[in-house]
């Protein structure tokens, strides 16, 4: 049994999913919090608790006892803790939430790992640990202690607490900096979706920064590689890490200066893209290029998906889901789109052909 939290979030059911996929038995818990659209996040699980072997638990990690009672109930071996208040900019609007999901939240599921003895606990951190001048691509050893964000402070403190818990209790703890996640079931709030529905709508795409941000976009299947190597490895070692408290970078090594990326995203959805320039936003790093060398010297070679395959099958995913969302709205009565209709195009996780590798 896996203990999978965040399992409505974007990234959370994918991995559900490719556990379940792999024959494990998962208890996942979420409490489809309203930052962004929690009917997405419902989306999500119907995909899931379709599948055998699937526990879904709708409550807060940061209540006090909650995960600590799912793992007595469920006895995990491992825990993926993906739940967190995400994105960099609403640190600026809502920082409790920040410290009520990332820190406290954090502490309790940590907690409950050492009470119950969970052979080895996962958690998602963040490129945004790296601030702002650490020479680029990132490595796992670059400053990590200017963020630029209180989001990006609560993901580098998640990674010190983890630390002293595997010091002190002997825990295997290992963090997982995410660099730029995008794909089919992604986040409303990130660039990719905003951008894709502003290209779809006929509005413009507003680029920060006047266009000279970079970032490793990273397709969702090569971060659930990377989740699911790491959650079944046998604890191998890093180069100048200790065994039981590690951190990997994991995200694309090859990056994209951002108004790239929006001629790509447009000649995915066949459709012209209008850019508009805004000043740099204070919360965003410039260019965010992941190093994979340690992850990869450490888990063998990891293949990363071509950015207009990753694209391409974001593209038709949205196009669904946007005709689906319509069709919700105008009530019974269907359309049919691209030849289907879309009462009966159920979204699946993974909903097309497979992608390319660089
Ligand atoms: N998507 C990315 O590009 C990216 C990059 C770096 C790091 N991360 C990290 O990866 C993890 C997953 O990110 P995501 O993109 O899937 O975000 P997401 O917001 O889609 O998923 C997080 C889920 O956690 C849930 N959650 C939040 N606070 C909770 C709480 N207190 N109790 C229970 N559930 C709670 C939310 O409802 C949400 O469904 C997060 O920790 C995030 O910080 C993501």
């Amino acid at each position: 049994m896996i203990l999978v939290t965040g399992s409505a979030g974007f990234i959370g059911a994918h991995v559900v999913h490719q556990l379940l996929s792999l024959g494990h038995q998962v208890v996942g818990i979420d409490n489809h919090n309203p930052y962004y659209d929690p009917g997405l996040k419902a989306r999500r699980l119907e995909a899931l608790t379709g599948q055998r072997g699937y526990i879904h638990v709708r409550g807060d990690i940061a209540a006090p006892g909650l995960v600590a009672a799912m793992c007595r109930q469920y006895g995990p071996k491992g825990i993926v803790h993906l739940a967190a208040q995400a994105g960099v900019r609403h640190s600026l609007v809502d920082p409790h939430a920040y410290v009520e999901s990332n820190l406290v939240g954090f502490v309790n599921v940590l907690e409950a790992a050492r009470h119950h003895a969970v052979d080895h606990f996962v958690y998602a951190s963040s490129s945004s640990v790296y601030g702002e001048g650490g020479g680029q691509p990132l490595a796992e050893d670059a400053p990590t202690d200017r963020p630029l964000s209180l989001y990006g402070a609560t993901k580098k403190a998640n990674e010190l607490i983890a630390y002293s818990y595997a010091h002190l209790y002997a825990m295997r703890c290992t963090g997982l900096r995410f660099f730029t996640v995008y794909g089919p079931w992604g986040r409303p709030d990130m660039a990719p979706m905003l951008f894709a529905n502003a290209i779809l709508d006929g509005s413009p795409v507003v680029l920060f920064n006047h266009g000279h941000n970079a970032r490793s976009f990273t397709y969702i299947d090569d971060i659930v590689d990377g989740v699911v190597r790491v959650l079944q490895s046998p604890g191998e070692a890093a180069a100048g890490q200790p065994d039981q408290a590690r951190v990997f970078n994991i995200g694309n090594p090859v990056s994209t200066p951002l108004p790239a990326f929006v001629s790509s995203l447009s000649r995915a959805l066949g459709r012209k893209a209008r850019l508009q320039f805004a000043p740099p936003a204070p919360a965003d790093a410039t260019e965010t290029t992941a190093d994979t060398r340690l992850f990869e010297a450490t888990f063998g070679p990891q293949q990363f998906t071509a950015l207009d395959a990753g694209l391409a099958r974001f593209a038709h995913w949205i196009r669904i889901e946007r005709a689906q969302r319509a069709d919700r709205r105008r009530g019974p009565r269907r359309r049919t789109y691209a030849g289907a209709a879309t009462s009966t195009c159920a979204l699946r996780m993974d909903p097309s052909p497979g992608p390319g590798t660089h």
